[in-house]
Parts: structure tokens; C-alpha cells; sequence
């Protein structure tokens, strides 16, 4: 069973053939961090039109690189949701026109699935049930995973994504775009405690997070620092309105490295806390880790050491796996059809994308 994947989803273009039993038999990226760089965040209307350049030179090139021709091909997995509309429409649109084509069923799949089941990639003799920590540009969970589409919303976040937290953070900091990478980076010249931020919501008898408010404490300590920094020069820009993007530019390195390996620190020490606390209130001992903050350094060293010494046990996907790609996609509808969940071929006729998309409601009632 030869399924192709296509996500576009957001600013990543990102297509790959798996096998049923080979595994994954290529995949092909583009990124579109170059293009949006300039904006501090994707803009939508041009990640649409980059998708539709990269798209079908990307689908060409993992077929040359596995060896096949789109008539090998069994059925084709797509991200239908959650997203930008413009950018989903477009794989979208092209995954039914192959699919009508070649008379072969198209596989819809939610976004986060794919993130969800990506560490099965490397380890396809993981076993259900387990915890996983979706960790994203957009989403903070915490599910109870069952089976392919048995997904319990154990925990969210009340307000912004931790991934989010770290974009707006890096902005503040005037570390770019995108900020997870940038803040981590930063966090590796930086001493975390000589600065102090609170750990939202770390100490709640439940699995909530909440992420906003850092963010403000944030802005906060640029702008005491700001003053401090003023006040020691004489100079006279304290900051009276709002805080213009890179502020903290005129900051010492030194203080924004510190900023940063403290806030690194305080997301982790919540994320850490709330996965635990996730495993021993399930009572499971397996904890998958999901999405592009799961790409953070200090997030794994903490997630090592706490399952460690509960007995439990962390599955990451690969670190290339871990932001958007066609691969998770095309794993996700493998798995989909290895369970039977085939869609008819004739479904191609029609097709919709799901912008919005809450990932528990795939639960099978
Ligand atoms: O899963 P993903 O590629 O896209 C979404 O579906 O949102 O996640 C992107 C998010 C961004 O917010 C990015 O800043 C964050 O993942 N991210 C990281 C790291 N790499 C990517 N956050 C912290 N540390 C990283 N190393
Ligand atoms: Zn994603």
C-alpha cells in the first residue's frame, strides 16, 4: 500500500511516500521562513500562492527518489484541517485532482493526528494506549491516545500555544522569526534564574496551562531592564506607550540571553510538570511528544529526566519529523487504511477544508 502526503497547512510545504510495510520511502520539504521573515509571521495570502509553486516539484521529486510513478500509487493522505484556508485549499485541490485522476482514494487528515502519530515513524511497534503532548505553533495538549482517531482531550491551554509564546517572546526580544529556535538559541548564552518569570498555572490541580501570561511578565522585565539600562546610561527612551517589536534591541545581549534561558525554562517547567501529571493521572507510563516546541532541547533533558524516575518512558519523533512535514501525513493515512478507514474513490468528486478542526472530535462515539 503506496500512500502519498501532502500538508500545507501553514508555511511549510511538505510531501512524502510511505509504504504500508517499507515505512517512510521518501519526503521533501520547503520551508517558508525565507519569505515570511521580513513580516514577523506568516502571511497567509503568500504561503497560498508558495504552495501552489512548490507543490507538484516536490511531489515529482520523492516519486524519483523512491523509484515510482503516480501510478504506483495506492492512495493519497492530505491535511484537510485545522489551518490557513487559502494554504489548505491548495494541497487540498491537488491531492482530489490526483486522486480523480487516478481513481484512488484520498485519505483526509487532521493536522495534529499527523503531528500525533509521527513518533510511531520511528517506532512502529509502539503500542496504544499513551499520553501525548501536542506541542505546536497554535495548540497546547494533552491527550489520552487510544488508537488511530481514539484521542481524549486530557488538558489545553486557556489562552496562547506554547509555541506561540515562544513567537511572540522572540519577537519581543527582537530574536526574529520563527522564535522557537531563535529563544532557544538565545537560551544557550543565557543564565536562567538571574531573572525571574512565574510558572503559570504549574502548581493547578489539573492539567490546564496557560501561556498569555508570561508573555506579559515578558514585556514586563524588558521594560524594567529597559529602565535600568537607561537609567545607567542617562539616556531617556523608557518606554511610556507600547512596546514596538525589538525593543529590546537596545537591551545587552547578556540580558536578552538571560530573558530568554529564563522564559525557555519557566514553558518547560510547566510543560514538564503538566506531561507527568498527565501520566499519573492516566495511570500509563508511555508519553509521546508531538510538534515543533517537541523540538526544544530543554523540554527533552526534562522530559528524560521525569519519566526516567517515574518508570515511564518518552517517544520523540525524529528532530526533522518534529514541524510540519508530508511525512506525518502520509504516515497517518497509511495507518488509517491499515485499519480500514477507506474512503471511497469517487469521495474525490467533492472536497471541503476544516480551518478550524477540534482533533477529539475524530472520537469514533
Ligand atoms: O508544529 P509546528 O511546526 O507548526 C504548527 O503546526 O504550529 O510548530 C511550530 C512552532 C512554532 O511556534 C515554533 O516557534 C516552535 O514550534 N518551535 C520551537 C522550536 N522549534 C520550533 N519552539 C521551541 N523550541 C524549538 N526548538
Ligand atoms: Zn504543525
Amino acid at each position: 500500500m503506496l500512500v502519498l502526503g501532502i500538508e500545507t497547512s501553514c508555511d511549510e510545504t511538505g510531501v512524502a511516500l510511505v509504504d504500508g510495510e517499507r515505512g517512510l520511502l521518501a519526503h521533501a520539504l520547503h520551508s517558508q521562513v525565507d519569505l515570511h521573515e521580513a513580516y514577523g509571521g506568516v502571511v497567509p495570502e503568500l504561503a497560498s500562492r508558495d504552495h501552489v509553486r512548490r507543490l507538484l516539484p516536490l511531489t515529482r521529486k520523492v516519486l524519483a527518489e523512491a523509484g515510482c510513478t503516480l501510478g504506483d500509487l495506492d492512495a493519497i493522505a492530505v491535511t484537510e484541517g485545522p489551518g490557513l484556508a487559502g494554504a489548505l485549499l491548495v494541497g487540498t485541490s491537488v491531492a482530489h485532482a490526483l486522486g480523480y485522476a487516478l481513481r484512488i482514494p484520498v485519505v483526509p487528515i487532521h493536522h495534529l493526528e499527523g503531528h500525533l502519530l509521527s513518533p510511531l515513524i520511528s517506532e512502529p511497534g509502539l503500542g496504544f494506549p499513551f499520553v501525548a503532548l501536542l506541542v505546536s505553533g497554535g495548540h497546547s495538549q494533552l491527550m489520552r491516545v487510544t488508537g488511530v482517531g481514539d484521542y481524549e482531550l486530557l488538558g489545553d491551554t486557556l489562552d496562547d500555544a506554547a509555541g506561540e509564546a515562544f513567537d511572540k517572546t522572540a519577537k519581543l526580544l527582537g530574536l526574529g522569526y520563527p522564535g522557537g529556535p531563535a529563544v532557544a538559541k538565545a537560551a544557550l548564552a543565557g543564565r536562567a534564574g538571574r531573572l525571574k518569570l512565574p510558572r503559570p498555572m504549574i502548581a493547578s490541580d489539573d492539567l490546564e496551562m496557560s501561556f498569555s501570561g508570561l508573555k506579559t511578565a515578558v514585556l514586563t522585565l524588558v521594560r524594567a531592564e529597559m529602565a535600568k539600562q537607561a537609567a545607567k546610561q542617562a539616556a531617556t527612551h523608557v518606554g511610556t506607550g507600547a512596546s514596538p517589536p525589538g525593543e529590546a534591541a537596545a537591551l545587552p545581549p547578556s540580558v536578552v540571553a538571560d530573558i530568554a534561558a529564563e522564559f525557555q525554562e519557566a514553558v518547560t517547567d510547566v510543560l514538564s510538570a503538566k506531561a507527568i501529571g498527565a501520566l499519573e493521572r492516566t495511570n500509563l507510563d508511555t508519553l509521546v511528544v508531538a510538534g515543533g516546541v517537541g523540538a526544544n532541547i530543554r523540554l527533552r533533558e526534562k522530559l528524560d529526566a521525569t519519566t526516567r524516575r517515574r518508570g515511564a518512558r518518552v517517544v520523540y519523533p525524529p528532530v526533522a519529523l518534529c514541524t510540519d512535514n508530508g511525512a506525518m501525513i502520509a504516515w497517518a493515512g497509511a495507518l488509517r487504511l491499515r485499519e480500514g478507514q477507506v474512503p471511497a474513490a469517487d469521495a474525490a468528486v467533492g472536497f471541503g477544508v476544516r480551518p478550524r478542526w477540534p482533533l477529539d472530535s475524530l472520537r469514533r462515539p
